[in-house]
């Protein structure tokens, strides 16, 4: 089977880290004081969160990151965009005390938190209820035999295209000349998103509203790449009568 191919069936569980070095008291309290508040439980399936109720106030869109680390990036956005609910999961239990460190000090009440798998998050959101979506250096795993274990691939790019909003963005980034081969293949021969790009700066630079993330500064395997691509407007009712494709 080759690269290309995204019909195996990928794994359910997920791997990767869930627990680093043992927590700073001040971190622990954070997680076991301020997360509960932060976290919503996630409704059985079949059913939807409802994103006007996430937050203490109305926000004007609902914005996700996937893998976000320690958060600076998910902070960053979230102080600069007031009137947007940020959402971001991350399964790893000290990037999430990071992050809510950052919330405490910075007085964010525009982030909420899903302290896991990004995928069953994504299960719970209701259609075309995200408004742009960040997976920035996602994939640990750039071995060919761990190729499924791999957040960008064909069943969570499914999931994701349900939940984004026509001509919604989906950032991605990546430092490993595989990785962005990989997720550039799966990305565009999927028929719910359009690459953005226009010209090379644009996917050698990180735009200004794109601040450099943790993993970012530490990028060993190479030059990032910064990839936009965009949700494909859905078609018309009366478009799927008449037999054409599901995007236009
Ligand atoms: C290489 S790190 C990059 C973190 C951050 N985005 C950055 O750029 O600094 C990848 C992150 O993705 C997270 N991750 C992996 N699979 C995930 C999943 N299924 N759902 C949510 N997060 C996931 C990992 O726990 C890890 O923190």
């Amino acid at each position: 089977m080759g690269e290309r191919d995204g019909a195996e069936r990928p794994p359910d569980r997920l791997h990767g880290r869930r627990r680093g070095r043992r927590l700073r008291p001040g971190r622990q309290r954070l997680i076991e004081e301020r997360l509960p508040a932060l976290a919503p439980a996630l409704p059985p399936t079949g059913r939807h969160l409802d994103p006007a109720t996430l937050f203490d106030r109305p926000i004007a869109d609902l914005w996700l990151e996937i893998g976000f680390g320690s958060g600076e990036h998910l902070a960053w956005q979230a102080a600069h965009h007031s009137g947007i609910g940020m959402i971001g999961c991350e399964p790893f239990v000290n990037g999430t005390a990071a992050l809510l460190d950052r919330i405490e000090r910075d007085g964010l009440d525009n982030i909420r938190i899903h302290p896991d798998d990004g995928r069953p998050l994504i299960d719970a959101l209701p259609a075309e209820s995200v408004g742009r979506c960040f997976i920035l250096f996602p994939d640990p795993w750039p071995k060919r035999r761990h190729r499924l274990r791999r957040f960008v691939r064909p069943d969570n790019l499914d999931a994701l295209a349900r939940v984004l909003k026509d001509r919604a963005a989906l950032r991605l980034a990546s430092d490993d000349p595989r990785q962005i081969d990989w997720m550039l293949l799966q990305l565009r021969r999927h028929p719910a998103f359009r690459w953005t790009v226009r010209r090379a700066a644009d996917w050698r630079g990180r735009p200004d509203d794109w601040p450099r993330t943790r993993y970012e500064a530490k990028a060993l395997r190479g030059q990032p790449v910064y990839l936009t691509f965009e949700r494909r407007r859905r078609k018309p009712p009366n478009a799927a009568e008449s037999g054409e494709n599901g995007c236009q």
